[in-house]
């Protein structure tokens, strides 16, 4: 076991986005002691609602984008870690128009690495298990640490590109960095361009459900709040320099996730309709997470994906307001791509 890192002071990136946001008020609500900057570009999938009401003391908000070398090198010194989940993060858009992908995901996180480096600053690296590319459904395999990176599309390349970028820096320079890869991540806050989302606020709508494909891929859900007290163990306790893979053994054909949605919200099991597949899309992803828990001795807190699945749900019957202009904006883009 590597020695505790206590940070007392945080920058995390992206955390007025999904995933970002719910670590942030995860560490507010976990470890109040700790003070965090969240630097954010607030693009479309920015959203500084995600993160209001929380005590201005210990969280403040910072609009920038990590590209900008001139605000990080003003931003980085004094804290004692940067917690790095700013990217362009959804496949059918990567597909559409890579272009961003390329100058947030890769050239983002470079900027931020040279600014840990430069200040001595100690960096995690929030990534996916989509570098790993896809599993055949008969496939016993799960993705280990040492599965060779192979991934599929604009937006799993250029999150392997960020993460190879993050190891040389660590071989080379001996930046003090972390990496996760964690599995598909569900819960409050999630935009509405994502499959879950997208499918309860479809149902809210009166619109049916749209399933790519055959809907026989697999994903390996994992409760994002359970991602979160993941992060923080590897931050605070994982060795530097390694890779940690995150996940929850929440392996679900998109099928079956859908029908459980229809039930939780009184439809009928048919009641969806089958679109165009995405190119190139994944088959299975599935991880196996042993080295987290035998090392860090991490757990999942939320085991029961039904369970888990009602709450969302019930969130964004809840949230409207919070989803309204978001999904009418998704659905324009899906609508363009016959989706
Ligand atoms: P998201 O799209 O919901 O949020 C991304 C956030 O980053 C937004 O707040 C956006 O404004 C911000 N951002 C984008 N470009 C920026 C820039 N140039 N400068 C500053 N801020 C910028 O994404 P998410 O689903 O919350 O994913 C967060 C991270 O977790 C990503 O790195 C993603 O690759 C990783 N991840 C996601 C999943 C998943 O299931 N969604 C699974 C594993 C890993
Ligand atoms: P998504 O939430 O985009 O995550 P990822 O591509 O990172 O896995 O999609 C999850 C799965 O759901 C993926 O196999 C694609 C599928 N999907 C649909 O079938 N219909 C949809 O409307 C969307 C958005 C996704």
């Amino acid at each position: 076991m590597s020695e505790i890192f206590e940070p007392k002071n945080i920058i995390v990136t992206g955390g007025c986005g999904f995933i970002g946001s719910n670590f942030v008020r995860w560490v507010a609500r976990e470890h109040p002691e700790v003070h965090v900057t969240v630097l954010d570009k607030l693009t479309y999938a920015g959203n500084p609602e995600n993160i209001a009401g929380l005590d201005s003391a210990c969280v403040e908000l910072v609009v920038g984008d990590i590209c900008d070398a001139g605000l990080l090198d003003e931003l980085v010194p004094g804290h004692d870690a940067v917690v790095h989940y700013a990217a362009e993060s959804h496949n059918d858009n990567s597909i559409a128009d890579p272009a961003p992908f390329l100058r947030t995901n890769v050239e983002g996180t470079f900027a931020l690495i040279e600014a840990c480096r430069k200040h001595g600053v100690r960096f995690h690296h929030v990534s996916t298990d989509e570098v790993y590319g896809d599993l055949a459904l008969d496939d016993p395999a799960r993705f280990t640490e040492e599965t060779p990176y192979r991934p599929s599309s604009p937006y799993s390349s250029t999150k392997a590109a960020s993460d190879m970028l993050v190891r040389a820096w660590v071989r080379t320079y001996g930046l003090r960095a972390t990496i996760s890869n964690c599995s598909n991540n569900y819960g409050p806050y999630q935009h509405p361009e994502k499959f879950i989302p997208r499918q309860v606020t479809n149902i809210l709508d009166g619109v049916r459900p749209r399933l790519y494909g055959d809907g026989r891929n697999v994903r390996d859900w994992i409760h994002t709040e359970d991602h979160s007290s993941a992060v923080w163990t590897i931050l605070t306790r994982g060795r530097v320099g390694e890779t940690y893979l995150i996940g929850a053994d929440g392996e679900r054909s998109n099928i079956d996730v859908l029908r459980a949605i229809l039930r939780a919200m009184g439809r009928p099991e048919d009641d969806f309709d089958w679109v165009r597949d995405r190119p190139g899309h994944d088959r299975r992803y599935a991880i196996d997470p042993t080295k987290l828990r035998r090392e860090l001795g991490w757990e999942p807190a939320h085991t029961d994906f039904a369970a888990g699945l009602e709450r969302t749900i019930a969130w964004y019957r809840d949230h409207e307001p919070w989803w309204r202009a978001a999904k009418d904006a998704a659905e324009a883009r899906y609508a363009a791509q016959g989706q």
